[in-house]
């Protein structure tokens, strides 16, 4: 039936879009904001919306996340092989100390006070990290890989997380933690893009060099 085919893959195309950080809002929603009417929420008096339980919900989380990562990305730093490495670390942790501030202030936007929710996501993705460092030898270029991918899975996971983050703010109207939740936004693709770009200048090489320098010895 062609009435019912049309609605199924108009539903299918609706599921398919997400909230990526380039992505627009729903139609619907971001009309509310682009009339300039602000929710209750960034007036400080709440709101009872189910996205905005899902937003604050999800803030909770990526709260305790930032905060987490503050204490994991010393151990990375102190691990890492390469002053690049080590330095870029160090950049992140900079900047994920000021997220951390960041998100206090968009839970006081929410008229919330800042609260911490356990994130098993990132519990594992750290936990993941801290395997890597165990499995690869000390002073290694093959280590400085390994917590470069542990790392950009963090990333990719905070991408994903601070591009919903974003849609959902600027869905409830709230323009000015929408804007506080973007500039994080662009930190974590930036970082992205730095650990890429350490990874290819020489660490992936000199790695691939040191396993074939031990099979040399093993034969
Ligand atoms: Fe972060
Ligand atoms: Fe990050």
């Amino acid at each position: 039936m062609p009435t019912t085919n049309t609605r199924s893959s108009l539903r299918t195309r609706r599921t398919r879009s997400g909230n990526g950080g380039a992505t627009k809002p729903a139609s619907g929603a971001s009309a509310k904001s682009s009339n300039g009417k602000k929710s209750k929420s960034e007036n400080g008096a709440g709101g009872n919306s189910q996205l905005e339980k899902l937003f604050t919900d999800s803030l909770k989380d990526i709260y305790w996340a930032e905060k987490h990562l503050t204490k994991a990305l010393p151990k990375m730093k102190k691990a890492a092989t390469t002053d690049e490495l080590k330095s870029a670390i160090e950049e992140h942790l900079a900047q994920t100390e000021e997220q951390v501030t960041r998100l206090e202030q968009v839970f006081e936007l929410c008229g919330k006070k800042a609260q911490a929710k356990k994130c098993d996501a990132m519990e594992g993705l750290i936990k993941e990290g801290e395997s890597v460092v165990e499995e690869t030898e000390d002073d290694s270029m093959t280590r400085d890989a390994g917590i470069i991918m542990a790392a950009q899975k963090v990333e990719h996971y905070e991408i994903a997380t601070y591009g919903s983050l974003v849609q959902f703010a600027r869905t409830l109207g709230m323009d000015e933690a929408a804007a506080l939740l973007e500039q994080t936004l662009e930190e974590e693709k930036e970082t992205d893009q730095k650990l890429t770009q350490i990874a290819e200048s020489s660490i992936n090489e000199e790695a691939e060099q040191e396993e074939k320098e031990e099979t040399e010895e093993e034969e």
